[in-house]
This record gives C-alpha cells, sequence and structure tokens, in this order.
C-alpha cells in the first residue's frame, strides 16, 4: 500500500480522538502483513493514566483481532511537526513488529511525511528475543 494512503487514513482515524484533557489529537493507521489496516485514535481518561495512544489503540484493535505482524504505521497530528510516537507505543510496536523493517510514517500534513524503521526510532529495544 502507498504510504500517501495510509497517512491519509491515520488522519481519518484522528477525527474520532477523545482528548478533552491535552486538546492534542492522534490518528494512526496500521498496515498489517494480510494487507488489512487498522485504525486508532487515542483515547484520554479523566484519571489521566489509563489514557491510550493512538498507536496503541490501533495495535491492540488488530492483535484483538486475529493480526500480529505488521509492516507499517502512520501517524497524523493537528500541530504542523511531523509526529513521533511516545517511547511506550514504541515498546509495543517491538513486541510484534521487524525493527529493521516495520517502517514509522511520521506525518506533519496529508503529504508531508518522514519514515523511519522502527530500528531507527528505538535502538536497543528490549523485545521478546531479549527473554
Ligand atoms: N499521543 C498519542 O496518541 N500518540 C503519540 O504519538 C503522542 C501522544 C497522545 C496521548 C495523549 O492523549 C495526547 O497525545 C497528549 O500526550
Amino acid at each position: 500500500m502507498e504510504k500517501e494512503k495510509l497517512v491519509r487514513a491515520a488522519y481519518q482515524a484522528k477525527e474520532f480522538s477523545y482528548a478533552p484533557y491535552s486538546n492534542f489529537h492522534v490518528g494512526a493507521a496500521l498496515l498489517g502483513e494480510s494487507g488489512r489496516v487498522y485504525l486508532g485514535c487515542n483515547i484520554e481518561n479523566a484519571a489521566f493514566s489509563p489514557t491510550n495512544c493512538a498507536e496503541r489503540t490501533a495495535v491492540f484493535k488488530a492483535v484483538s483481532e486475529g493480526e500480529r505482524k505488521f509492516k507499517a504505521i502512520a501517524l497524523a497530528g493537528d500541530k504542523e511537526e511531523y509526529l513521533t510516537p511516545c517511547g511506550v507505543c514504541r515498546q509495543v510496536m517491538a513486541e510484534f513488529c521487524d525493527p529493521g523493517d516495520f517502517q514509522v510514517i511520521c506525518a506533519k500534513n496529508e503529504t508531508d511525511f518522514r519514515v523511519y524503521t522502527l530500528q531507527e526510532l528505538f535502538p536497543e529495544g528490549f523485545s521478546p528475543e531479549n527473554l
């Protein structure tokens, strides 16, 4: 799938973001090896710590529906800045993705984005291979 299409899907996913506390709306579109795309948004909570990032929403949706191998994820926010994933989401990606292959597409807007491998964003991370 083209990266542009995945980025557009991430911006669509952002529409469902529930972020009344931070007002920082995020969308994610995760491409599974099956070709299926899973959308996610951030979901905040009045108690703050139960907040779930858009990336993890997408990964957990996918895993809960039986898909465990992924090719890429696109991230979209409201600001005109490349949106990169938080450390917790990088850790969750490392559980299910091959760090050298998995592409993290960090969008600034619908046509401008940077592509990293998970390995670049999460070097020397702890993963199932370390157990
Ligand atoms: N957030 C994400 O959903 N993904 C990121 O990559 C960065 C942060 C969310 C969590 C919280 O709801 C809000 O953005 C502010 O941190």
